[in-house]
């Protein structure tokens, strides 16, 4: 294997996923995610954005295709082993626990991680690090935080695991602009300090200012991949307009 191309962080091939019993949502997507990008998955309100991600941290089974971390098949995996496999998982809503202080809510990300190589008070320092803001605001409720501060410490609380890839679902939704600024620079310095992320994102423009390489989902299928450089925002709007009438 010498001089081959590096192992992917995320590799995704065939998956399927849906509901219950409804049809398929997620129409046989395959995505290869080099080592320390950013993969931006943009695409209209309904396309099954957060179903594709919701199926690569676990929380939904995929109905068939295949999952691999660095190499690591992880399919059959439960969330929590995913996570300790290397695949961390920031979710559109409800991510942290405004009752509890921003150290509270760290703590509890770190509750089962038992297993996971090279986390703990390292890794806390080096999290902290990222995210100056939030080591002067330890004691502070999440609640009493400016969204954008909150949705930095359902980051931090992720990257406690150390994780190979981690998984942002809309991190920008709600936020004023200037918040969503300060989240894609957070999101950047999480990518400089060596984890891929895989971005799911509404603001296409705030996405396509840090993106690698871009995905569009349109109706559960992966209707354009191409390096952010490519992409002109009003080209998108053609492919979101056609394909999702
Ligand atoms: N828990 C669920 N049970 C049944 N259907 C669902 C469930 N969650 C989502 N869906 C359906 O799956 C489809 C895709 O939804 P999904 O939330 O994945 O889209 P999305 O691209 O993330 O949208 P948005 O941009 O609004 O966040 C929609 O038709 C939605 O109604
Ligand atoms: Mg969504």
């Amino acid at each position: 294997m010498s001089g081959a191309a590096p192992v992917s962080a995320l590799s995704v091939r065939s998956l399927r996923a849906g509901y219950g019993r409804g049809g398929d949502i997620v129409h046989g997507i395959d995505l290869d995610q080099p080592p320390g990008t950013i993969l931006a998955i943009i695409g209209p309100n309904g396309s099954g954005k957060s179903t594709f991600v919701k199926a690569l941290a676990g929380l939904l089974r995929p109905r068939a295709g295949s999952i691999r971390v660095t190499g690591r098949d992880v399919t059959g995996l439960s969330a929590a082993r995913r996570v300790a496999a290397g695949i961390a998982y920031v979710p559109q809503e409800k991510n942290v626990f405004a009752t509890l202080t921003v150290r509270e809510n760290m703590q509890l990300a770190t509750e089962f991680l038992r297993r996971r190589a090279g986390t703990g008070p390292e890794q806390e320092a080096r999290v902290l690090a990222l995210f100056p803001e939030l080591a002067a605001r330890a004691r502070t409720l999440a609640g009493n935080l400016s969204g954008g501060q909150r949705q930095m410490v359902a980051f931090a609380g992720a990257l406690l695991a150390n994780p190979e890839v981690l998984i942002l679902d809309e991190p920008s939704a709600g936020l004023s602009p200037r918040f969503v600024s300060e989240t894609m620079e957070a999101i950047a310095r999480v990518r400089a300090a060596g984890t891929s992320i895989l971005l799911v994102e509404q603001n296409v423009r705030a996405a396509l200012r840090i993106a690698d390489t871009v995905v569009v989902l349109v109706a559960g299928r992966k209707s354009l991949e191409a390096s952010a450089g490519e992409i002109r925002p009003a080209d998108l709007a053609d492919l979101f307009f056609a394909r999702a009438a």
